[in-house]
């Protein structure tokens, strides 16, 4: 383990060089890049994703559900025996918790920890990493314990596929007695970055200011802070990833992150996707780079909440290699086509009968995806949710006036089998690669658990947000709905960080009923 900590150490003394050279190793793809976002033939900035933290936020106050509220019909018994029987199948498919620890020693002798999980072995010296993942929100947000700094300060963070930035919360911040913070006065590995005048990344000496660093989360919440580099370890401190980029927020204005459970995001899409000065390294992108992972996957394999009660979802993120564990089948690649995100094209996306989009996709109905762990829903093109939510039985587009996240609505017993049988839903089917990836209906529901207060929607009863709500109109961003529903795969190509060799796989699951 030392042996590997310092050659992890060597490569980090040259990281802000690093930053550097993952930029310069990006490749122009021969594939249409000109297409992807921008009309204009450069690959433009994915500014608009800004505005999805605003709509993936819910109040604080939403989650506490209102039993004696007027909106709940759910506890006729043909409801009961049918939530029997989920629990009984969401039981099933969970990781076997076969979890031992064991040491061993290393080719150099230094002692290693080794253990199996999912009766496979693993060994941080293969350069395989797992990260639990906990999801008690309904489904809203996965956390994962990620360690900051000298004596790692451990923080809840939302792993995002979506964005490059990593951010915590400053001792400084608003949040500060609310969350867990990072205090960089704990740590020795810490340092202020700067930026010198050919906009290339320093350390800075103590006491000097860090860079300022502000991200705008869509009209009115906005974070801003300054950025620092230090360690970061993941997988119950297997794995350190040394000298990283890291923004510290000092301040939010407008909107507020205070009712979620994270205290930070660590961003694993490309950091060449930054606007931040001076460039960006993900972690996903360091690991990759410097070798310290088997292969340069990061799978996602997480579990959703029982439905009633929001809680106990779980599941994890695997860094090093294809975690098969819950595989059904094999999994189908794509390519990666944008340089920024996790993106590229679907074959075509139906609702039943309905063509909602097909290949090579017209402007108001485009091809493209991103996979967005960030992301709890699907957000599409407006011409497409809007099709979607039609064929929904009992959907409603709630008016701005009802002060709602989301506009569209379904009835929260979507999917139950005791309602389908009257309903006869359609299948939402996204086609990558020639494969089918359909979701369970049950799915077709967000926050299942939260019926919309009747009062605040014409006194309609057990309605629930809709899974599939507006997004940009350029790509469908393929949010923790579909994701919890599948094993996916994020491959950075190899050690290159080549974009052209970039990947994204996805796979059926054997604990997931699709129909
Ligand atoms: C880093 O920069 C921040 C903000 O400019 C400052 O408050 C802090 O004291 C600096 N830290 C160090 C170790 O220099
Ligand atoms: C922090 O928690 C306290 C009480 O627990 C609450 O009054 C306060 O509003 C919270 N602060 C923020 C920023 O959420
Ligand atoms: C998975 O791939 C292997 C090798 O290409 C093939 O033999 C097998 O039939 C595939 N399995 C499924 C379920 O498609
Ligand atoms: C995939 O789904 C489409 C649309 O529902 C259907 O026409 C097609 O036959 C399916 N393909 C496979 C391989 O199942
Ligand atoms: C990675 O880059 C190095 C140096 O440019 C080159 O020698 C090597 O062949 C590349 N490897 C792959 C797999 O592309």
């Amino acid at each position: 383990m030392k042996s590997t900590f310092a050659l992890a150490g060597l490569a980090a003394t040259a990281t802000l060089t690093t930053v550097v050279y993952a930029k310069q190793q990006l490749e122009v793809s021969h594939e249409p890049l000109s297409g992807f976002f921008a009309a204009d033939g450069t690959p433009s900035h994915p500014k608009f994703l800004a505005s999805r933290w605003e709509t993936s936020e819910l109040p604080l106050d939403f989650r506490k559900r209102d039993i004696s509220g007027a909106g709940s019909k759910r506890s006729d018994k043909a409801c009961r025996s049918e939530r029997g029987k989920q629990h009984a199948k969401d039981h099933h498919g969970q990781f076997k918790d076969r979890h031992s620890i064991r040491e061993t020693l290393d080719h150099l002798g230094n002692t290693v920890s080794s253990w199996i999980e999912g009766g496979k072995m693993h060994d941080h010296s293969m350069g395989i990493v797992i990260n639990k993942a906990t999801d008690n929100s309904a489904d809203n947000e996965w956390l994962v314990n990620v360690g900051f700094g000298t004596r790692a300060q451990k923080l809840k963070m939302v792993f995002d596929s979506g964005s490059s930035d990593t951010w915590v919360y400053s001792p400084a911040c608003c949040y500060a007695n609310n969350h867990t913070f990072f205090d960089p006065a704990r740590s020795s590995t810490y340092h202020n970055r700067t930026v010198d005048a050919s906009g290339n990344p320093q350390v800075a000496a103590a006491g000097t200011p860090g860079q300022a660093w502000s991200y705008s989360y869509g009209s009115g919440s906005t974070s801003n802070g300054y950025v620092g580099i230090d360690d970061f370890t993941f997988g119950q401190q297997r794995l350190k990833v040394e000298q990283l980029p890291l923004a510290l927020i000092t301040s939010i204005t407008g909107g507020s992150r205070a009712s979620r459970g994270m205290e930070g995001l660590v961003g694993l899409s490309s950091g060449s996707g930054s606007s931040t000065q001076g460039g960006w390294t993900t972690p996903f992108e360091a690991m990759s780079s410097r070798g310290q992972i088997a292969e340069t996957y990061l799978t996602a394999t997480l579990r959703k909440a029982d439905r009633n009660t929001g809680k106990g979802g779980g599941g994890r993120y695997t860094f090093g290699e294809i975690d098969d564990e819950l595989l059904d089948g094999n999994i189908t690649w794509t390519r990666a086509l944008s340089p920024y995100l996790w993106a590229g094209y679907f074959d075509q996306m139906t609702m039943g009968d309905t063509l909602l989009a097909k290949a090579p996709g017209t402007a108001d109905r485009p091809q493209r995806f991103m996979i967005d762990t960030g992301s709890a829903v699907f957000y599409l093109p407006s011409p497409i949710v809007a099709d979607i939510n039609n064929q929904i039985k009992g959907s409603y587009v709630a008016d701005q006036s009802s002060g709602l996240a989301f506009p569209y609505l379904v009835p929260c017993d979507t999917g139950l089998k005791h309602y389908e049988r009257k309903a006869k839903n359609p299948t939402f089917n996204l086609q990558v690669g020639g494969t089918n990836f359909t979701i369970p209906k049950e799915d077709y529901v967000f926050y299942a658990n939260e019926p919309i207060p009747p009062a605040t929607i014409g006194g309609r009863k057990n309605m629930c947000y809709s899974a599939f709500q507006t997004g940009p109109a350029q790509i469908s961003i393929i949010g923790l709905s579909f994701i919890k529903n599948h094993v996916v795969v994020l491959d950075q190509g190899g050690r290159n960080l080549t974009v052209s060799a970039r990947r994204i796989g996805l796979g059926q699951r054997k604990d997931v009923r699709y129909e």
